[in-house]
C-alpha cells in the first residue's frame, strides 16, 4: 500500500484524510495526547483493520472521537448529568467518558462491551479531520500493540508506512500521555486510566472520584480489569526498564555503580551520572514528565541503551498517568533502597509536630531538624561570623545566639530568609546526614526527617518519599499566633516568607491534612508506613 503523507495545514489534505476515513480506510492523525490510528467508528470492517494493523487483542475497545458535542447523543443510550458537567468543563480536551452505548456502536468498536468510550479532542487538526469525515472516529494510540504510544511523526512512520492509507504529519503532541478514561457507569465515577486531566480536576467537578486498582498496580487476576487495556503488556521499549523507587542520592549511587545500566532520569540529574542516559521531564512536574515520557522510551532504543534504571515519578497530578505508564513499561519491576528516608515537611503551623510524634509513637525514628536548628553547637566559627555580618552584631550576646532576634530579622522577608538559609542550611544538612548514618547503623528501616525547610536545604535529594502536613490557612495562622505569640501581621509575614502551600502539595508523595481529628491522622500515618514498607 502506498501511504500518503498528509499536511495538517493544507485544507485539501484535511479533506482527503476525512474522505479516506469515511470510505473505510485508516489514517494516523495527531491529537493533543498521542497520535491516533483513525477509522470510521461505525464501520465494523474498518475497525477490524485497526486491530489488524496494530496487532491489538480484539477485546480491547476503542475510543470514539467526535468534533462536536452534538455528536454524543446518538452514540450513547443516556447522558447522565455528570457527563454533561464533565463535557462542559473538559471538552474539548484529554478526557474520555465511558457511557452505556447505543445500538449504532458496533461490537467491534466497543470490544463486545455494552459501554462506549467517547472523547472530544482539543487538537484542532484532529477535530477538523473528524468533521471532514462526517462520522465519529475510532482512534486508538497509533503504536503497534505493546509498544510505547507515539507522540511524534517519526515514532509512527516506520511502523505504519505501507500499512495505512495516510499519515498526517503534525507537530509533537503537547500532552504526551493518552487521555484520562473515566467511567460513569459505576456507582461512584471511576478513573480507569489516568491522563492529561487529573483526579484533582475531576473531583472539583464531580466530588469523590475513585481510581481503579489496576492504575497503580498489577492485577492478580487479569480478567478483573475494568478497562481491558490495563491487562495487556504495554508501553514497552526494547530496553529493559527497572524503576528505582528511591532518593536521588541513592539513585545516583545505584546507576554509577551498576554494570551495563543506563539511566532514565529527570532533567538536570544527568550531571551526577557517569552512564548513558535519557531524561523525561522535570522532577516534581508530572505534566513535563508526561510530555516527554513516550519520546524518552523511544530514545532509549535509539541510543541502544539495553537496560535502564528509571527515576520513580510522584503520583500526584499528571504524575499519576506517568507512573501508570512507566510501571507498565517496566513490567512492574521495581528496586528499592534498604532504608527509606522520608521527608516530613509543610508550612508553619500545619501541625507537623503532632504528626512526627505519631510516627515516633509507632516506633519510627524521627530526626527533628528544628531541634538541630536550635543546637548552638552546629553554628560555630565561620557560620556564626557570617550570621553576625548579615543580621547584626547584636544577635550574639555573651557568646549566645539571640534566636528570637535573629528570627525576627531573618523571617521579615523572603530575601532575608534566603540569606539565613544560605548560611545555616549547609551545616544543618551535614548534621542530618550524620544522624541518618547513625540510625542506619542501628538497623532502622524507615527514618523520618522532620524539616520545615526540607526543600530550601535541598534535603529532598536524600529522601525517597515526601510527606506534607497541611491545614487551611486560617488554622495555620491562628496556630502560629498562639504558639509563638505573634501579631496577625507578623504571622502573615512569616507565612509569606515560606514556600507556598501549592509548592508543598505539588512536591509531595503523601499529604496529611491536619485538622485536629487525631484518629484519622493516626490512621493515615499507619497507612503511609505500610505503603513505604
Ligand atoms: O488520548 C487518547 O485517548 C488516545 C488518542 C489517540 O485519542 N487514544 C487512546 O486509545 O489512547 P487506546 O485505544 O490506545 O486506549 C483506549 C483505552 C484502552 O485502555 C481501553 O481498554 C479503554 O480505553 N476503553 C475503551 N473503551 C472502553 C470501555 N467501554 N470500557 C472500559 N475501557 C474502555
Ligand atoms: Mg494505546
Amino acid at each position: 500500500m502506498n501511504t500518503k503523507i498528509l499536511n495538517p495545514n493544507n485544507n485539501d489534505d484535511i479533506e482527503l484524510s476525512g474522505k479516506i476515513i469515511k470510505n473505510g480506510g485508516l489514517v494516523a492523525i495527531p491529537t493533543e495526547t498521542v497520535y491516533g490510528l483513525a477509522a470510521n467508528a461505525l464501520n465494523p470492517e474498518s475497525v477490524k483493520n485497526i486491530y489488524k494493523v496494530k496487532g491489538r487483542p480484539s477485546d480491547n475497545p476503542l475510543i470514539v472521537h467526535i468534533s462536536n458535542i452534538n455528536q454524543l447523543a446518538p452514540l450513547v443510550s443516556e447522558i447522565p448529568e455528570m457527563a454533561t458537567k464533565l463535557a462542559e468543563k473538559f471538552w474539548p480536551g484529554p478526557l474520555t467518558i465511558i457511557l452505556p452505548k447505543s445500538h449504532i456502536i458496533p461490537k467491534e468498536t466497543s470490544g463486545g462491551l455494552d459501554t462506549v468510550a467517547v472523547r472530544l479532542p482539543a487538537s484542532e487538526t484532529a477535530r477538523k479531520i473528524i468533521t471532514a469525515s462526517g462520522c465519529p472516529i475510532a482512534a486508538p494510540s497509533a503504536n503497534l500493540s505493546g509498544k510505547p504510544s507515539p507522540t511524534t511523526f517519526d515514532h509512527i512512520y516506520s511502523d505504519l508506512n505501507g500499512k495505512v492509507e495516510g499519515i498526517v504529519k503534525g507537530e509533537s503532541c503537547a500532552i504526551g500521555v493518552e487521555s484520562t478514561v473515566i467511567t460513569l457507569v459505576t456507582k461512584v465515577p471511576k478513573i480507569l486510566r489516568p491522563g492529561g486531566i487529573t483526579k484533582e480536576q475531576l473531583e472539583e467537578v464531580l466530588g469523590t472520584v475513585e481510581v481503579d486498582k489496576a492504575v497503580t498496580g498489577e492485577l492478580e487476576n487479569k480478567e478483573d480489569a475494568s478497562s481491558p487495556g490495563m491487562k495487556y503488556k504495554h508501553y514497552s521499549p526494547k530496553s529493559k526498564i527497572i524503576i528505582a523507587d528511591m532518593s536521588l542520592s541513592d539513585y545516583v549511587k545505584l546507576v554509577n555503580e551498576s554494570e551495563n545500566f543506563g539511566a532514565l532520569c529527570f532533567e538536570g540529574e544527568e550531571k551526577f551520572l557517569n552512564k548513558p542516559y535519557v531524561t523525561y521531564g522535570k522532577a516534581y512536574d508530572g505534566a513535563s514528565q508526561g510530555q516527554k515520557l513516550f519520546e524518552a522510551l523511544y530514545e532509549l532504543d535509539r541510543k541502544n541503551i539495553k537496560q535502564a534504571y528509571a527515576r520513580c515519578p510522584q503520583q500526584n497530578g499528571v504524575g499519576l498517568a506517568v507512573y501508570n505508564r512507566l510501571i507498565r513499561s517496566a513490567g512492574f519491576d521495581f528496586i528499592k533502597s534498604d532504608v527509606s528516608v522520608i521527608g516530613l515537611t509543610g508550612t508553619t503551623g500545619a501541625g507537623k509536630t503532632t504528626v512526627s510524634s505519631m510516627f515516633r509513637s509507632l516506633g519510627v525514628s524521627v530526626i527533628d531538624c528544628d531541634e538541630i536548628t536550635k543546637d548552638e553547637n552546629i553554628y560555630k566559627g565561620k557560620c556564626l561570623l557570617k550570621l553576625k555580618e548579615t543580621f547584626g552584631e547584636d544577635i550574639v550576646k555573651d557568646n549566645k545566639l539571640d534566636r528570637k532576634l535573629l528570627g525576627k530579622r531573618a523571617f521579615s522577608s523572603k530575601e532575608k530568609t534566603e540569606q539565613l538559609n544560605k548560611i545555616t542550611l549547609p551545616v544543618i544538612k551535614e548534621e542530618i546526614n550524620r544522624r541518618i548514618d547513625i540510625l542506619k547503623q542501628q538497623g532502622n528501616s524507615i527514618i523520618i526527617i522532620d524539616a520545615p525547610t526540607l526543600f530550601e536545604a535541598k534535603a529532598e535529594d536524600i529522601c525517597c518519599k515526601i510527606i506534607t502536613v497541611n491545614a487551611p490557612l486560617e488554622i495555620r495562622r491562628e496556630r502560629i499566633m498562639k504558639r509563638d505569640n505573634l501579631s496577625l501581621e507578623d504571622a502573615n509575614l512569616r507565612i509569606n516568607a515560606q514556600l507556598s502551600e501549592s509548592f508543598f502539595l505539588s512536591h509531595s508523595d503523601f499529604v496529611i491534612e491536619n485538622t485536629n481529628d487525631e484518629i484519622t491522622i493516626l490512621n493515615r500515618v499507619k497507612e503511609i508506613i505500610t505503603e513505604v514498607k
